[in-house]
């Protein structure tokens, strides 16, 4: 799944996962108990965390998935952000979750919240696997957040690099060397 060489090192192992959902699910549990929640994933970031974060919220609730680009590739998002999948659902009436894989610049959440909030849904809240508050450009915090993280660039539980390494158990720093840094 990933070479040696590629990975500086593990960062946050499986059971350290595990600890973090499960605190991030009662979190939303309490707090949802008498909304209309509706979790909307971005895609594809947030596909581990979305499908584990979900079984620990013990509330009814209804799903949704987004994908959307912030242009270019390589290791920082440009703060311009495109729809490339919309949601299904219409949001009035919804209590929103964003779950999302990592809050970075902030330019893909906070442009994202924006869009959402134009369709008058009852609430819009950001759940984030993980949080770089280093590199914050968009004035934007997350409600949840399951891990502070230093700047490094990392890949495994849903975060690629290139679009690899999305299926690791773990999240590892990758090696500069990956990515000619
Ligand atoms: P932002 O718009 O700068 O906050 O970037 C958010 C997006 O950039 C995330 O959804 C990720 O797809 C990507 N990203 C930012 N940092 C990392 C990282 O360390 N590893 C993998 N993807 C990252
Ligand atoms: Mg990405």
């Amino acid at each position: 799944m990933i070479k040696e060489n590629e990975l500086k090192s593990v960062l946050l192992s499986e059971e350290e996962i595990k600890a973090i959902v499960k605190r991030l699910g009662s979190e939303i549990t309490a707090d949802y108990k008498d909304k209309n929640l509706l979790v909307v994933s971005v895609l594809k970031g947030s596909v581990m965390i979305m499908a584990d974060l979900l079984r620990e919220i013990k509330l009814p609730l209804k799903i949704d998935f987004m994908a959307v680009s912030s242009y270019g590739s390589g290791t920082s998002s440009s703060g311009t952000v495109k729809i490339i999948k919309d949601l299904d659902i219409n949001l009035g009436g919804y209590d929103i979750l964003i779950v999302e894989d990592i809050l970075d610049s902030g330019a893909t959440l906070s442009s994202l919240k924006e869009i959402l909030l134009t369709r008058k849904p009852a609430s819009v809240k950001i759940c984030t696997f993980l949080d770089k508050p280093d590199r914050r450009k968009a004035d934007i915090k997350a409600d949840y957040v399951g891990a502070v993280i230093p700047d490094e660039f990392v890949v495994g539980y849903g975060l690629d690099y290139d679009e690899k390494y999305r299926n690791l158990p773990f999240v590892g720093i990758l090696s500069p060397s990956v990515y000619g840094g």
